[in-house]
């Protein structure tokens, strides 16, 4: 595994920040992805003191780490919304997401974030798929959307049927990271690094916010961390954590002179309806053309080995693409909402002062804006004008059984019993190191990584690297050391 593709070669310097001298501010964003980013700008920009708390670095998880696709075409979301619920709540949605694109192009103007426009194709890549995209089609054409149909498209890869939405947008995650960070700075807010939130506690008129880097209060806290840390109940029930890979491929590779690898795949966004999924495009690293294949997600810590699906995507993309050389390979996860829309919260009552905004199945870049519009007009007593649709509940419930059904799966790698307490064992260094594999979240019971040398949580999706520290939430503290 490598890092994406995104962090190769030079970027602009990230103002490192440290937490304010004065303890109480207006509000306190846990994560500094792209849910966290906007709406700390969104907040800062109305003229309230804003700090982000980012554990790790900005973009450290899943926004750092995407395909960066920014387009309402989603798979075939908007028919699995209208069949699952209605056409309403397809509608919502989709406005809800136009309204991100929006977002996106806008702060992408404001601070010269390079972009590129591209038609989104939804495909299918076996004829058990072609019913799926003329549902998506007609649902698409019912909203309202410029959508074409297609019987087969001129590619390297089998395509029985697709839908096309043209001039939708491509760019760099972490480039749009950067600018984000560069406005909420430049309105005022801080962004801080290498500061983990570990502990909250709401009373009447502030949250007192407990961080690995010292302590704060707020008037607002906006928990913008994937997965809502300190709360099991919405963890447990509304979110189900998926993992999936990217690999970027050199097209040139060692293409004989006469072939033309670089027209194999159309100009465009392509994501397929079947199972194992793809997605494909090709994007600008350092002035080379690229291209990016991704697919087979599973529920987090459910995969026998992570490097037997990477080595999949590998032999796919080769079989198509035969001068594709692979030059980097990377993963990361989005949490699935049993509701099917993104979930935005408060906790407690309407009045509650903290928040949570996630669970965008993987179509985040321009879900979080929608979700950081909802949660700072909440939060500045504004006309709630954006919504992800109100699914009907008897839908979500079934939605909610399906994909909770599943039990993951709970011991693979080098994980060893010791009478009922489960520890695994791992290399780091040179030395042994032993960790107790209870996650001390809830107590869902790790599994090995062997790709990314992690250990990861079946329950709710928390990771811990090989030497049990936390990676990612919704667990804030690391695995016991043994
Ligand atoms: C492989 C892949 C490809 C994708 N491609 C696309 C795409 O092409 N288009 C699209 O629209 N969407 C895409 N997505 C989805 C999109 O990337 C996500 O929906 C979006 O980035 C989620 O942003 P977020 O800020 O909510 O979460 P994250 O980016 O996961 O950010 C959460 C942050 O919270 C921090 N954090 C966690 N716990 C704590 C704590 N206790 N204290 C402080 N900080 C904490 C984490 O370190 C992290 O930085 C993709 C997702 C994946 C997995
Ligand atoms: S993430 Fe909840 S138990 Fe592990």
């Amino acid at each position: 595994m490598t890092a994406p593709v995104w962090n190769d070669g030079a970027r602009i310097a990230r103002p490192s920040d440290s937490l304010p001298a004065a303890d109480h501010v207006n509000a306190v964003v846990v994560g500094a992805g792209l849910t966290g980013l906007c709406t700390a700008l969104r907040l800062a920009e109305a003229g309230r003191k804003v700090v982000v708390a980012e554990a790790r670095s900005v973009g450290a998880c899943a926004s750092g780490a995407s395909t960066g696709k920014v387009t309402v075409l989603q798979g075939n979301r908007l028919s699995l919304l209208a069949e699952s619920f209605s056409i309403d709540v397809a509608q919502d949605y989709l406005r809800a997401h136009q309204h991100g694109v929006e977002e996106i192009l806008r702060l992408c103007s404001a601070r010269q974030v390079p972009f590129e426009r591209a038609n989104a194709f939804t495909y299918a890549g076996t004829p058990e798929g072609v019913n799926k995209v003329r549902n998506e089609f007609e649902v698409c054409r019912e909203l309202g959307l410029p959508v074409s149909s297609h019987d087969s498209l001129d590619t390297a890869f089998p395509v029985h049927a697709a839908v096309e939405l043209p001039d939708q947008v491509q760019l760099d995650p972490v480039a749009l990271l950067d600018g984000l960070v560069a406005a909420v700075v430049a309105a005022g807010g801080r962004v801080v690094e290498g500061c983990r939130v570990t502990g909250l506690e709401e009373s009447d008129d502030r949250v007192a916010v407990e961080t690995t880097a010292g302590r704060l209060s707020a008037d607002h806290v906006i928990l913008a961390t994937a997965s809502p840390i300190l709360d099991h109940v919405l963890t447990t029930t509304e979110l189900v954590p998926h993992r999936s890979y990217l690999c970027a491929f050199d097209l040139a590779g060692s293409a004989p002179e006469s072939s033309a690898p670089e027209d194999a795949l159309p100009e465009g966004m392509f994501v397929s309806v079947d199972s194992p999924s793809r997605t494909l495009r090709k994007a600008t690293v350092n002035a080379q053309r690229v291209l990016l294949v991704g697919g087979n997600g599973h529920r987090t810590g459910e995969a026998i080995s992570t490097q037997e699906l990477i080595g999949d995507l590998e032999s796919w993309t080769v079989e198509h693409f035969p001068n594709a050389r692979m030059t980097h390979a990377w993963s990361a996860q989005d949490h699935h909402p049993t509701g099917m829309v993104p979930l935005v919260t408060t906790f407690g009552s309407d009045e509650g002062r903290v928040h949570f905004a996630g669970g965008y199945s993987k179509w985040g870049i321009t879900g979080a804006p929608a979700a950081a519009r909802i949660i700072s007009d909440r939060i500045l007593g504004r006309p709630e004008t954006v919504s992800f649709g109100t699914p009907s509940k008897l839908g979500a419930m079934k939605n909610a059984v399906k994909s909770q059904a599943k039990t993951p799966a709970m011991m693979v790698g080098n994980l060893v019993r010791e009478g009922l307490k489960p520890t695994g064992e791992t290399t780091v260094g040179g030395e042994t190191v032993e960790v107790s594999l209870v996650c001390p979240h809830a107590g869902g019971i790790c599994t090995w990584n062997d790709a990314e040398s992690s250990w990861d949580c079946p329950l709710h999706g928390s990771r811990f690297d090989a030497d049990g520290s936390v990676l990612e939430g919704p667990a804030t503290t690391d695995l016991k050391r043994l």
